[in-house]
């Protein structure tokens, strides 16, 4: 295919996206909107630099000066709308938002008013009216420690009861680098317990053997990246295997591997070993704003890169909706959706 025509389809494919950051997904134009109500100008973007290749390390410092513009009610909410649309212009039909409830003390936001202002954009009548069904999981940063896991499982728990289906799981995420297993395996076993769903980032780094292993007997209903289960001690190996064995789907982002260099070119990206086996893949973006790219650029890379045809994108595309965390009914309606657009794009 054309590079225009690829771009073209990319585009008009409908898409789910299962693993979006919310801070991590903010675009320029929405950076620039924050950055003026600060009064800050321009100029902290050129210091930002964003979309370049940084060191996993880099990539976190970069999330602290989101937060920084991010540490109010009124700025979530004004973030999750502009990132919800922004996912819509680019042909995403489901979306499944991550955040980290955050309190600032010096605004007066707390975690729970962190999810309400979440779930207000949501709900929003600017956004409703959008072809795009939102569901939202709440994150536990590992540099938080153990309280603050429980309390966000809480949180998610009251929530799943009480939003109307919105709030439907909880993820795992942070720099892997910190913190212990141990602090978050009890707030996650509660999660699973009651009926929360769990995506878990695991073995974004080499080395992590011990930590995935016992992460995996939670059986997670997602994994987040998996760039070294391939590569753990033992070989291709019984976290592997285990993986395989439960057809526990991969949240696969090429251009966030890439760019944080956990992965080192696109062509060594661990899709083409899960996919070779027919392993439950989808492909995310991540941090769409951080990383400079948009789902559908990662369906075209992935294409590129992999030699992937129009109906293996468009069946990549169609499988994600079984793996979403969304009901049984949504998802019928998804595949519908999926279907009425099919001869229009695949007959072209
Ligand atoms: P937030 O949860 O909406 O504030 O989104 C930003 C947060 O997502 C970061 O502070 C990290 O905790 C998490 N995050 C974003 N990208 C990654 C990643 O690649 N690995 C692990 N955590 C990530
Ligand atoms: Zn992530």
């Amino acid at each position: 295919m054309e590079t225009h025509t690829l771009r073209d389809f990319c585009q008009q494919l409908p898409k789910t996206e299962l693993h979006a950051h919310l801070n991590g997904s903010i675009s320029d134009h929405t950076l620039t909107k924050l950055m003026r109500r600060r009064h800050l100008g321009g100029q902290n973007m050129t210091s930002f630099e964003k979309g370049r290749s940084r060191t996993l390390d880099e990539c976190f410092q970069a999330f602290k000066i989101i937060h920084k513009l991010t540490e109010d009610e009124e700025s979530v909410k004004m973030v999750t709308g502009d990132v919800i649309k922004e996912f819509s212009q680019d042909g995403v039909k489901y979306l499944e938002l991550r955040s980290t409830p955050r309190e600032e003390e010096h605004t007066g936001m707390t975690r729970r008013s962190y999810v309400e202002a979440v779930l207000n954009a949501i709900r929003s009548p600017e956004i409703s009216a959008l072809d795009i069904t939102v569901r939202l999981l709440l994150s536990i940063d590992r540099k938080n420690g153990a309280m603050v896991a429980m309390e966000t499982v809480k949180l998610a728990q009251e929530y799943l009861l009480t939003s109307d289906d919105c709030v439907v799981g909880v993820d795992l995420s942070g720099n892997p680098k910190v913190g212990h297993w141990r602090d978050f395996y009890p707030a996650l076993q509660v999660a699973r317990n009651t009926g929360l769903k769990l995506s878990l980032h695991l073995a974004e780094i080499p080395g992590q053997d011990e930590e995935t292993q016992a992460l995996l007997e939670l059986r997670p209903h997602r994994i987040g990246h998996g760039t070294f289960l391939k590569a753990s001690r033992n070989g291709t190996s019984e976290l592997v295997e285990h993986v395989r064995k439960l057809k526990i789907p991969l949240e696969l982002c090429l251009t966030s591997n890439v760019k944080c260099q956990t992965v080192k070119t696109y062509h060594e990206h661990h899709f083409k070993f899960w996919f070779d086996q027919s392993h439950p893949c989808t492909f995310c973006t991540d941090d769409k704003g951080v990383f400079s790219t948009t789902l559908s650029e990662e369906y075209g890379i992935a294409a590129t890169t992999f030699g992937l045809s129009p109906k293996q994108l468009w069946d990549i595309s169609y499988n994600s909706i079984d793996f979403a965390f969304a009901q049984h009914d949504v998802k019928d309606k998804l595949r519908f959706t999926w279907n009425e657009h099919k001869h229009l794009i695949l007959r072209k």
